[in-house]
């Protein structure tokens, strides 16, 4: 049972912690962990935008790459003492859609995430990231607070 659990991290306190409750689930069913972090796309109006622009549009992107493999690789050297076989995996897009998509292309048998994220708004149980993932996945998704 849950044999390839997918972890959708942001480099958040939250996240950190529902990895961590992973990676707990994955020593005691002998599991396979994805972390993956999703770099969010840029707003439309730079896409339309003119030679200058999609350049600087470039230099964020690659910039944000470079941070959500930094992420990646911060989560993934954290969970080293469980001693798991653990990859790591990234995207570009809308977080809540990716992960959906992901969960349901790649058969992962649950997702675990957290409920907070790094915009959070304070007095807000759970992120939006969190609640249209638990509401639209097709597998189980575990909610760690
Ligand atoms: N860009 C992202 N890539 C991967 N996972 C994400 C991303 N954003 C949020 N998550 C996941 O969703 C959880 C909840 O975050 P979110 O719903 O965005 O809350 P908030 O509104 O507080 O930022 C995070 O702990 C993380 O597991
Ligand atoms: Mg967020």
């Amino acid at each position: 049972m849950y044999k390839s659990i997918l972890v959708p991290v942001d480099g958040s306190e939250s996240s950190a912690l529902a990895a961590q409750h992973a990676a707990e689930l994955a020593s005691k069913l002998a599991s396979e962990l994805f972390l993956f972090h999703v770099v969010p796309s840029l707003p439309p109006y730079l896409d339309a935008a003119p030679e200058r622009l999609s350049s600087i549009q470039q230099s964020i992107m690659d910039e944000y790459m470079k941070q959500g493999k930094t992420i990646l690789d911060k989560a993934k050297d954290s969970l080293a003492a469980y001693g798991l076989n653990i990859q790591t995996l990234i995207a570009v897009g809308s977080p809540a859609d990716e992960i959906i998509k992901k969960a349901k292309k790649q058969k992962y048998e649950l997702v675990v995430m957290g409920s907070r994220g790094l915009g959070g708004i304070k007095g807000v149980l759970m992120g939006s990231v969190s609640s249209r993932v638990a509401r639209n996945a097709s597998c189980p998704v575990l909610i760690v607070r």
